[in-house]
């Protein structure tokens, strides 16, 4: 192993299913609200993909695309990235950064041009270094809090 690596060298990214991103989501997003909560809409469509980081063989953080373009785009090639978590425990390992490049590099395979996300006010810096750009202003979602709209072209 380099020491100098960010990343545990054991951390593997891949598809998981629908339901495998479930308790993770309740821990990180949802802490305290009822379990379903952490269902999205279109979780289920056979465009949408789950992906999980695991260390050690145990997942350890999730994220999830939809075949969902932002509202008044023109370009239907672009995915939404919703229910970004890695557990508090593993959070500030690059472990978050290695699992959305590895993610935005198998939509980039498939054709998709551009991802988007309602990035949590409070993450919008984990966006930004990874090269998302925010669009409009700051706005309120109920029960979760202020957002920015993020986008990155892949
Ligand atoms: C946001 C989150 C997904 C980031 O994952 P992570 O594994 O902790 O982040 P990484 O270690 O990969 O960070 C990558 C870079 O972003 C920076 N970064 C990450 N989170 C940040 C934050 N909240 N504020 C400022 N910078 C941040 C890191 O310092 C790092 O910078 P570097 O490349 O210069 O070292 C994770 O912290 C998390 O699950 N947070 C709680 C849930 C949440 O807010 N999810 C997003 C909903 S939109």
């Amino acid at each position: 192993m380099n020491n100098l690596s960010p990343f545990p060298a054991d951390l593997r990214c891949a598809p998981v299913s629908a339901t495998a991103v479930i308790p993770i989501r309740h821990a990180v997003l949802r802490q305290g609200k009822p379990v379903s909560t952490c269902y999205f809409q279109g979780d289920d469509e056979a465009t949408t993909q789950h992906w999980g980081a695991f260390e050690n063989g145990l997942l350890i953080g999730v994220a999830s695309v939809y075949a969902v373009t932002r509202p008044y785009a023109t370009n239907d090639r672009e995915y939404q990235l919703r229910g970004m978590a890695i557990l508090p425990e593993h959070q500030g390992k690059s472990i978050g950064k290695r699992l959305l490049t590895v993610l935005e590099n198998a939509l980039k395979s498939n054709g998709v041009e551009r991802i988007w996300c309602n990035a949590r006010t409070s993450a919008a810096p984990f966006y930004r270094r990874l090269r998302y750009v925010s669009e409009g202003s700051e706005f309120e979602i109920p029960e979760v809090g202020p957002h920015w709209r993020m986008v990155k072209t892949l």
